[in-house]
């Protein structure tokens, strides 16, 4: 099929759309257990990043799994194709010249490599937002450790389902250590010098 498949090539690249937006594009992905703190920070990230007039898009698993991916469940397999499908859409946003905020468990590392090779290095941040177990179950924000405890939800991550922390991120975030504010204020001084913002 893939053989009668030929892409064509659009006259308004990817370079001049970064032009045009005063920035370069990128993927800042956040990995971490479930209730870890992973939107809450990518939020306040996008608010910063939003009023330095960067164009972004935030991709989050709760929403992303009531449209495009609602089909998929949280079997290993489907996991896989749940990141797969997500790291091919932000290549798109990439491609169209935006910061791609993205907050999924992602608990296999072949995924999350898989999400590199999909964007390329470069334009890939990975962000581990290391929360204890112990912690993500205090807060228990949406009720599902509980659950998970009492066998009301298969295949939980951290419970009955592996989390594959990253042996070497680009930023880690201990968020029993360390403020919302403070996380931000370290993720925006490890991008600024990836965005090549005009007048920096
Ligand atoms: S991933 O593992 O495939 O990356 P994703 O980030 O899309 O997961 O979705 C995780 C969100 O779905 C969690 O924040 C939580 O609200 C919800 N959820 C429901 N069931 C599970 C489960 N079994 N394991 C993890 N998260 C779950």
């Amino acid at each position: 099929m893939q053989e009668n498949i030929k892409p064509h090539t659009y006259k308004v690249s990817a370079t001049d759309r970064r032009k045009s937006n005063t920035h370069n594009s990128l993927l800042i992905w956040f990995t971490g257990l479930s209730g870890s703190g992973k939107s809450t920070i990518a939020n306040r990230l996008e608010q910063e990043l939003h009023a330095l007039n960067i164009k972004t898009y935030a991709l989050d698993g709760d929403n992303v799994r009531n449209g495009i991916n609602k089909d998929l469940s949280f079997s290993a397999e489907d996991r896989t194709e749940n990141i797969r499908r997500i790291a091919e859409v932000a290549n798109l946003m990439i491609d169209a010249g935006l910061v791609v905020i993205a907050s999924f468990v992602s608990p296999y590392k072949k995924d999350r490599d898989n999400i590199r090779d999909i964007v390329k290095d470069v334009n890939f941040v990975e962000i581990f937002v290391n929360t204890s177990l112990a912690e993500c179950e205090r807060r228990d924000v949406k009720g599902l450790y509980e659950k998970a405890r009492a066998g009301l939800i298969k295949d939980m991550t951290g419970i009955s389902s592996p989390y594959e922390a990253p042996d070497n991120p680009d930023i880690e975030i201990k968020t029993e250590k360390e403020s919302v504010d403070q996380a931000v204020d370290r993720i925006i001084a490890y991008i600024k010098p990836r965005l090549n913002l005009k007048n920096e």
